[in-house]
């Protein structure tokens, strides 16, 4: 299990493994920023992407783009300097020329997923294997559970996002998320299967203490549907005319399927 460091830009990331080892989940990150930015909105504003997604805005400005990685780098600087300086620290104790990787059994357990966007490898340095040039082919999230099997802006959800979202760090109890999309240039590749695999194993569990993960997709979404049930999720119910579609997407509502994790 591990989470290799980039020597040469500073990054922790997630690698998949063969035959996708080409693929990585990295964070976000500011220096590309206006690239990162531009590649969301032309995959956000896809109709092959779009009508299947709730939360980005519709249609996908540059600008949003901008303020969410902003907005994420914020959210992930303590997190990556901890993970940073863990990971030097074991790269100076260590003469090996591969790549740096954190152990779970050298680390205390972690709230949050820094790792988020799905990265295509398009150069990598000869000697180490670290990535030198990529680009971003989509995004993924791990973060607590929002409960939509209780109606939308009802006290029932409120109530059930406030206890699970204070309990501690760590707690086996706490009910994970996954969300996640691809650029259509990738859909098909089995990229999506095995990068949920990646963030659950090699992150989830074992720097996060993830025990319970729920997600769930629109109902007609086969190919979202699949993935998960790839990774082990079993389907629920199907909630019917369920969750409010923005007017710019639409507008009325859609039917989800909820998912639920058997776990690894
Ligand atoms: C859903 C999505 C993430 C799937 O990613 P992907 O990398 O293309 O999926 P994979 O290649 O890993 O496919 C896994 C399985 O689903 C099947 N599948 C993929 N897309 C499919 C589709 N549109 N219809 C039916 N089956 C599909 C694959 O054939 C594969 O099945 P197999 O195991 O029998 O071979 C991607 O299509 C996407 O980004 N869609 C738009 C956004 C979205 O729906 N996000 C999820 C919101 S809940």
């Amino acid at each position: 299990m591990t989470v290799h460091y980039n020597r040469l830009t500073k990054e922790p990331y997630l690698r998949l493994p063969t035959p996708l080892s080409n693929i990585i989940i990295t964070p976000h990150r500011l220096e590309n920023i206006d690239e990162t930015a531009t590649a969301l909105a032309e995959i956000l504003n896809d109709p092959r992407v779009y009508p299947w997604l709730e939360g980005p805005p519709y249609p996908y400005q540059h600008e949003d783009g901008v303020k969410w990685i902003e907005a994420k780098c914020k959210e992930n600087e303590d997190v990556l300097s901890t993970l940073r300086r863990y990971l030097e620290q074991r790269e100076g104790m260590s003469n090996s020329k591969s790549a740096a990787v954190v152990s779970k059994q050298d680390r205390e357990f972690i709230d949050t997923c820094p790792f988020t966007c799905i990265r295509e490898v398009l150069e990598e340095d000869a000697a180490s294997g670290a990535p030198l040039k990529d680009r971003l082919i989509g995004d993924m999230t791990l973060a607590r559970y929002t409960f939509y099997e209780h109606p939308h802006d009802s006290e029932e959800r409120s109530e059930a996002q406030r206890r699970n979202n204070e309990l501690p760090t760590g707690d086996e109890n706490i009910i994970w998320a996954l969300g996640d999309f691809l650029a259509p240039s990738h859909h098909g590749k089995g990229i999506m299967s095995l990068a949920i695999r990646t963030l659950i194993h090699e992150w989830g569990i074992p720097h996060m203490n993830v025990r319970h993960l729920r997600c769930c997709a629109f109902q007609g979404n086969e190919g979202s549907l699949k993935v998960f049930e790839r990774n082990n999720f079993e389907r629920g119910v199907t909630l019917k005319d369920w969750v409010p579609v923005s007017e710019s997407r639409g507008g009325g509502r859609k039917s989800i399927v909820l998912m639920t994790w058997r776990g690894a």
